[in-house]
């Protein structure tokens, strides 16, 4: 067991908005052990989900770390999981980005191949 298995550090999100840079998370750091079961709690609209997008690589980071396992983790993959509240496609990519988000995770080496 990891002491060190998910850690957060100074970890940080601001949108742009038409009304200017809006910080929705701000220095958030947290080190969580391997096989712990945390609850992230906070009113609707605090910044959970997006914590959670950050940690599952669906979202870039604005500042801060998030080291996996004591790697730096930037991009999606296949050691997190995430269930969306509701049955979800990421609107920010296309459906074939969607879709090639899972398969060049799993299968990074695949050959890709048409049918007519
Ligand atoms: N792409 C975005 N652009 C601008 N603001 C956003 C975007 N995504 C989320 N927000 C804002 O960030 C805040 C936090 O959202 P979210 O992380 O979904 O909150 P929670 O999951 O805690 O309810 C909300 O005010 C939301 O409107
Ligand atoms: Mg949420």
């Amino acid at each position: 067991m990891m002491d060190r298995f998910l850690e957060l550090y100074r970890l940080g999100k601001t949108y742009p908005t038409p009304q200017g840079p809006a910080v929705i998370v701000e220095e958030f750091t947290t080190i969580i052990r391997e096989g712990e079961f945390v609850c992230l709690i906070g009113h609707s609209g605090c910044g959970k989900s997006t914590v959670l997008n950050m940690v599952a690589g669906l979202i870039d980071r604005t500042v801060g770390d998030v080291v996996l396992a004591g790697k730096i983790t930037t991009d999606p993959g296949p050691d997190r999981g995430v269930v969306f509240q509701s049955p979800n496609l990421l609107p920010w990519m296309t459906a074939l980005e969607n879709v090639l988000l899972g398969v060049q995770q799993v299968y990074p080496h695949a050959t890709p191949t048409r049918t007519a």
